[in-house]
């Protein structure tokens, strides 16, 4: 992380729906096995934002990042999903995905590129984000993990 951020592993990701829904992120499947959701807050203790990501082997899948919309445009998000491409690399993924339904994104502004989804690994596409949660015509953004 590039701020002084802590991070701290979310034990009941149901508790996450309510902020999913209002920022209009997908919910259904939060509760599922396969999934790591940790809440990030600044050094006092103050909660910032949230972050997950699924680990694919070759892959990760980052999603469900949402910064409290009073410390948006500082660097958190940005700090949220590095913090997520490092753990998903520390699980051995040398590519970060991740799905979003608009455009533009935050993610182009940190390095992602669009890719096509049959660039992606199986694993990817058989996630519940790829199969269903997202539309069809979701963008799928693709990072190389390694910096
Ligand atoms: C998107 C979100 C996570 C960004 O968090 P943030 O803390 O404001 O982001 P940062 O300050 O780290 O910004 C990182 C970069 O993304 C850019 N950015 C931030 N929000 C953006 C947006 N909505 N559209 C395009 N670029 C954006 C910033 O300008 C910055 O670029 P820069 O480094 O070139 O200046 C936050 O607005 C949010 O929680 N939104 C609701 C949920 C959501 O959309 N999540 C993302 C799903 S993929």
């Amino acid at each position: 992380m590039t701020l002084p951020l802590v991070a701290t592993a979310v034990a009941d990701p149901v508790g996450l729906v309510g902020l999913l829904s209002e920022a209009g992120l997908p919910t259904e499947d939060v509760a599922e096995p396969g999934r790591v959701f940790l809440r990030y807050a600044t050094e006092g203790g103050e909660f910032v934002a949230i972050g997950g990501f699924e680990p694919l082997g070759a892959a990760v899948l980052l999603r469900s990042i949402v910064v409290v919309p009073s410390y948006r445009g500082y660097g958190v998000g940005g700090a949220v999903t590095a913090d997520l491409m490092r753990r998903g690399r520390e699980q051995g993924a040398a590519d970060a995905f991740a799905f979003t339904t608009g455009e533009p994104t935050f993610l182009a502004a940190l390095g992602f590129r669009r890719a096509e989804r049959a660039e992606a690994p199986a694993a990817v596409l058989a996630t519940r984000q790829a199969m269903g949660l997202c539309s069809v015509s979701a963008v799928l953004w693709r990072k190389e993990t390694v910096r």
